[in-house]
């Protein structure tokens, strides 16, 4: 269990130590409290509850309500993990949208923000953290587009994305972000951003030489056993356990 209050000075801090960041999803209060009593210092309301709590076939249909909703619930865990919470899609196109949006987020229990996108939403970063919030960015597959993207494709191929994803770390980490998810990344270029920025950068599918790495909790714990990414390697079995727990004790209202 992490004893002091982790702040985004702390997180930063670790990757000039090299201590590698370890960050994971929480959606509600016990996994908060879980995931903080077990010593992560990064923990995301991600908008991937929409997925995998929600039912939702991807985040695009996640709305500022339901993170607010989940975000509420984790946050009366008291973490001493930085908590932070995603905009979800759309809410943050315009600058205004994007700021009264964080601000929203901020009240629910947030300490720091995250969206995705790099230059295309530089604008709305810079407003954000003008008003004293933190930012973390989120670049490489980006989910929020999966429709226009027609999938989840592994990004950095091609010369012109690999360029793209530099320009765009630089830009965020420029304006203040002070950190950034890089999903679904080539392993090198990874690895390239990762030694060319000075902030941290959190990989997902993205190779092992990223700062810090983060999962949806429900992949790492097998809690959502309808769909798992390769990447992901389930360390438990939450929901065969469940089924077991539940067959056991329906079993015994049978018995004589
Ligand atoms: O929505 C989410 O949970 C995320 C992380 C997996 C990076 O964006």
């Amino acid at each position: 269990m992490t004893t002091m209050k982790i702040s985004v000075a702390e997180i930063r801090a670790m990757k000039s130590r090299g201590e590698k960041i370890a960050a994971l999803t929480a959606y509600d209060f016990p996994m908060a409290k879980l995931l903080d009593e077990a010593g992560v210092p990064f923990l995301l309301v991600g908008d991937s509850v929409g997925m995998v709590v929600l039912g939702y076939p991807n985040t695009t249909h996640v709305t500022m309500a339901e993170i607010e909703h989940h975000l509420r619930a984790a946050a009366r865990a008291k973490p001493n993990a930085l908590l932070g919470a995603d905009l979800p899609f759309k809410s943050y196109e315009t600058i205004s949208e994007a700021v009264a949006n964080a601000k929203k987020l901020v009240a629910a229990g947030a300490e720091y923000v995250k969206a995705e996108g790099g230059c295309e939403i530089l604008p709305q970063v810079k407003a954000i953290i003008a008003e004293g919030i933190s930012f973390c960015g989120h670049l490489g597959m980006l989910p929020q587009h999966v429709l226009e993207e027609g999938g989840y494709k592994i990004k950095g191929k091609q010369e012109a994305e690999h360029q793209k994803l530099l320009d765009d770390a630089k830009a965020l980490a420029d304006a203040g972000a002070f950190a950034i998810v890089l999903e679904l990344v080539t392993s090198p270029v990874a690895k390239e951003i990762s030694e060319k920025i000075s902030v941290p950068t959190i990989g997902i599918g993205s190779g092992p030489d990223c700062d810090g790495q983060i999962l949806v909790t429900h992949d790492l714990t097998g809690s959502f056993p309808w769909f798992t990414p390769k990447f992901a390697k389930p360390l438990a079995n939450c929901a065969g356990e469940i089924k077991k727990a539940v067959t056991t004790w329906k079993n015994s209202l049978t018995a004589v």
